[in-house]
This record gives structure tokens, C-alpha cells and sequence, in this order.
């Protein structure tokens, strides 16, 4: 069987609103995205991911979509969107979007019709609620005007689709033809677990309900994927789709994967492995033995960025580690995927103030929780305030960047070889030529307490977690690593690829 290109990829996702601004407003747009593809190639990641650029009233950052088939004023028009896609393949970048099949944004034409009572049947109106709680705090339900209350796992502005409703279905199917007719690659679907409901809407702890969660989860979800898998099979190209799959075990995560459903799901229980060689290798086992195409990501927009998930008391840890972790990663059999500004070592911004932020996380909890707005300021790309080069001009952008940026900056980093810019370039470039020659299957090493080795084919991957040097294993030559090596001992919090030649 060929290999298909999605199986080894590095895809970077871009939070469109965040990433590069063309027009001046303050907001990343896709023209911006464009502009800056050749850094991308450059890079050396093999495909984007672009998060939710559809016209929608921004309660939740673009994922409370109005018009699921075109392209929102304040990030272009679908003719940006196309040319977009044309540069990036000229370039060799595939291209992914996000699809948001959970729930619609209130503005969407067909929750305005059910709000006049129309088709409500499309979403999930009751008049007896129950004790679900929106994943962003606070009740799941909302009551209009009549008196029903509508469903919302997430903003009230969010309201669930019924996917027992088979229009929905034909809604969806449709939607997906519309961006695979545009030349989109592939999918990658907002809460993939979700759409449906468990029948009867049981209270959460219900006694009587049998199943884990009457909210996640449900058994006939897989029959959406089945049709949608039918969809993307009937386009030439490999297209594919990568769903945004919470789930407690890698053998539910499989369910999602069979060979009829989705090609890949986020790994999200690497992302949530502590600093541990244990439980790396834990969690990189109970993946490779569960599913067929394994998947690895370290950050996203959901998530504060791992380099301030590794920082420790020590100054310095949280880069060192996160530079090790991606080495690491990168040596895993299966694909990767990269979250915007991890490349430059960005950090989670903790201070924004309060009037700054936008994210609906901190707005329904009423500042109790800090929200992801820390994971989304904008990238800078220049030394020089206002923008640091992601707006033009002197224009301020939507989230205040902090001035540790501009050393942080890619201007900054271009050409310097200590910089985390061009490691990340040594190694998706080494990643790249390694990447079809060795096996994807992986054997432990013999490792030393506290670090983890493993080899496939020629290369060797070997990270230190503990809190002395190790020695490194047997090889013949060194390919990179993540921090300095001296004398055949491998430092703490470093990583290495070597090569042994037989
Ligand atoms: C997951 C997305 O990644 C997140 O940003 C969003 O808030 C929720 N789904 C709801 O759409």
C-alpha cells in the first residue's frame, strides 16, 4: 500500500485571528496567512490547519459559525480563501479547516428560525431542562422568550445542533463538498465526540444511565463519520480528516479511527503527560498499540503553550524541555501537529489585564478562570513595537503583546543557530529525509533511570527527564539535539536523534 501523505505529516495549525494581519484592522486574516506561506515552506511543515474563518459574531473566537460557506469580512472573501489555497499548494503545503458540526452560532439563519419557532427540531429545545454545565461554566441551557431552553455545551451563543435530525446530516454532508470542491485537503472537526446526545437527555451522575457520559461519547456519532469518510473517499487526492477527540482511553480514541471513519484524531493524552519518563512511555505504548495512525501534539489555541507547562522554579527549564519534547515527538512514528509561535518558543502570556480579554472561558466564569486568550496573542514577527510586525503601520493588535516578545520575534531569531526558529528548522528538515526510510514501528532501548531511549531503524532518539546526565546509548554519529552535549553524556532536560549504522 502506498503511504498516505497525512501518515507521517507535520501540520501547523494557524489561529487565523492571531497569526498575521494584511488588512490593519488588528486581526490576522487570511491574506496575512498568504503572505506568510513561504515561511512556512521554509519551516518545513507539510500541511496548515486554518481554525474557523467564517463569517460568525466571534462569541467564541470564530467557533459559533453563521454561514458555514463563506468566509467572515473581518478575515477576507472566499476569493482570498481560494487564492490562499492555490499559494499553498504551489508551495506544497496541503490545507486543513476546521469544521464546527457540534453547534452553530445563534446568528446562524436556521437558530433564528427556531427562535421564531421554526424547525426547532434542528437544535435541542426543551422545556424541562437537566443538570448539564456548559463546558465554559454555568448552565448548558438558556430559555428564550416562549419559555423552551435550548441546549449549549459551550457559549450561549453556541446552541447544539439535533443530530438526530437527518437534515442536519444533509446540512453537514453538503457543507463538506462546498470546501472539498474549493481544494481543501482535509478536516479537521470541533468536538468530534459530541454531536450526539444520549437519548432522553439523562441528568449527568444518573444512577440509571449506564453508559460513562450521556454528554460524550454516544455509540451513534460513528455513523456521522461513516458518512462523511464516504464523502472524502469520493475525491482524488487523499483527503482526510483529524477530529478533536477527548476521550479517557486510546482504545475509545480508537473507535473513532476504525479504517470506515476518521483517518486521525489529536493525541491529546501526550499533551498531558507530565515532564516523566514514564509516563511518556506510557502514553506512547498505550497509543501505538491502540491505534492504526498514531498522532502527537505538545499545544494548540486550547491549552497554555508547554513551554510554560514545563517551567519550573529553575529559570530556563520550560525552553529546554519544550525543545526536548519536540525532538521527541518528532521521533515518534505518525504525524505531528504544531500550534503557531511554538517554533519561535512563545510563552503562555499570563498578564494580560482583564478589560484585554476576549476568550468566553473568562467571561462566564466571571474572571474565575483565566481563559485561552494567553495562548492566542498575536506572533511577532518583527523586533519593533506596536505589532511587532503582525499588523502594518502602528496599528495595536487585538491582544496586547508583551515586550519579551520582540526577542522572541522571528526577525530576532532568523539566522541566529541557537535560536529555537532554526532548531525547529534542523529538525523538521532531518525529520523530513528520515521520515519514509526507517520503520514506523519503535523498540525501547535499555534506558538509564530518569531519561528514555528508543530506536527506529537507523535513528535513535534519547531524552533526559532526570535530574543528572546519562550517558548516551551506542551510535555512530549525532544528528541534533535539543541543548548542548558534551563528551557522550546527554544533560538534563535535552534530546538527541542519533544514528547507528547497523
Ligand atoms: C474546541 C475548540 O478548539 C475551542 O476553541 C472551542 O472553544 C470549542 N471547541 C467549542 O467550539
Amino acid at each position: 500500500m502506498d503511504i498516505p501523505w497525512w501518515r507521517d505529516a507535520v501540520v501547523y495549525e494557524i489561529y487565523v485571528r492571531s497569526f498575521a494581519d494584511a488588512s490593519g484592522d488588528g486581526v490576522g486574516d487570511l491574506a496575512g496567512v498568504r503572505e506568510r506561506l513561504p515561511y512556512l515552506a521554509r519551516l518545513g511543515v507539510d500541511a496548515v490547519w486554518l481554525t474557523p474563518f467564517y463569517p460568525s459574531p466571534m462569541a467564541d473566537g470564530g467557533y459559533d459559525v453563521a454561514d458555514y460557506r463563506d468566509v467572515d469580512p473581518l478575515f477576507g472573501t472566499l476569493a482570498d480563501f481560494e487564492s490562499l489555497v492555490s499559494d499553498a499548494h504551489r508551495l506544497g503545503l496541503k490545507v486543513l479547516v476546521d469544521i464546527v458540526p457540534n453547534h452553530s452560532s445563534s446568528e446562524h439563519p436556521w437558530f433564528q428560525a427556531a427562535l421564531r419557532g421554526e424547525k426547532r427540531e434542528r437544535y435541542i429545545f426543551r422545556d424541562k431542562t437537566n443538570n448539564w454545565q456548559s463546558t465554559f461554566s454555568g448552565p448548558a441551557w438558556t430559555k428564550v422568550a416562549d419559555g423552551q431552553s435550548y441546549l449549549h455545551l459551550f457559549a450561549p451563543g453556541q446552541p447544539d445542533f439535533n443530530w438526530r435530525n437527518p437534515e442536519v446530516h444533509r446540512e453537514f454532508l453538503d457543507i463538506l463538498r462546498f470546501w472539498l470542491d474549493r481544494g481543501v485537503d482535509g478536516f479537521r472537526i470541533d468536538v468530534a465526540m459530541g454531536l450526539y446526545k444520549a437519548e432522553g437527555l439523562p441528568d449527568v451522575g444518573d444512577q440509571s444511565f449506564k453508559a460513562v457520559s450521556p454528554v460524550w461519547g454516544q455509540p451513534e456519532v460513528h455513523e456521522v463519520y461513516r458518512e462523511w469518510r464516504k464523502v472524502l473517499d469520493g475525491y482524488p487526492g487523499e483527503r482526510m480528516a483529524v477530529g478533536e477527540v477527548w476521550t479517557d482511553s486510546s482504545e475509545d480514541l480508537a473507535l473513532y479511527l476504525r479504517p470506515d471513519e476518521l483517518h486521525q484524531s489529536f493525541n491529546f493524552a501526550w499533551l498531558q503527560a507530565p515532564w516523566s519518563p514514564t509516563a511518556f512511555r506510557k502514553v506512547i505504548e498505550d497509543t501505538l498499540a491502540a491505534v492504526p495512525f498514531a498522532t502527537w501534539v505538545l499545544s494548540n489555541h486550547d491549552v497554555v503553550r508547554h513551554r510554560t507547562r514545563y517551567e519550573t522554579a529553575d529559570p530556563g527549564t520550560g525552553l529546554a524541555r519544550s525543545r526536548a519534547a519536540l525532538l521527541t515527538m518528532l521521533a515518534l512514528p505518525g504525524s505531528a501537529y504544531l500550534y503557531q509561535g511554538e517554533e519561535l518558543g512563545l510563552p503562555e502570556v499570563t498578564d494580560l489585564p482583564d478589560e484585554a480579554r476576549q476568550d468566553p472561558v473568562f467571561l462566564q466564569s466571571q474572571g474565575k478562570l483565566p481563559g485561552r486568550d494567553g495562548c492566542r496573542v498575536p506572533i511577532p514577527w518583527t523586533v519593533d513595537p506596536p505589532s511587532h510586525g503582525f499588523s502594518p503601520g502602528g496599528v495595536e493588535p487585538w491582544l496586547p503583546q508583551p515586550a519579551t516578545f520582540a526577542e522572541l520575534s522571528v526577525e530576532k531569531q532568523e539566522g541566529d543557530s541557537d535560536s529555537t526558529l532554526e532548531f525547529y528548522r534542523q529538525a523538521l528538515a532531518c525529520r523530513r529525509d528520515l521520515a519514509r526510510s526507517i520503520p514506523y514501528t519503535l523498540e525501547w532501548l535499555k534506558s538509564p533511570e530518569g531519561a528514555l531511549f528508543f530506536t527506529r531503524g537507523s535513528l535513535i532518539c534519547a531524552v533526559n527527564c532526570g535530574p543528572k546526565s546519562v550517558r548516551l546509548p551506542e551510535h555512530d554519529s549525532v544528528l541534533l539535539s535539543s541543548g548542548p552535549i558534551k563528551r557522550g553524556l546527554l544533560p538534563p532536560d535535552t534530546a538527541v536523534w542519533l544514528r547507528r549504522e547497523s
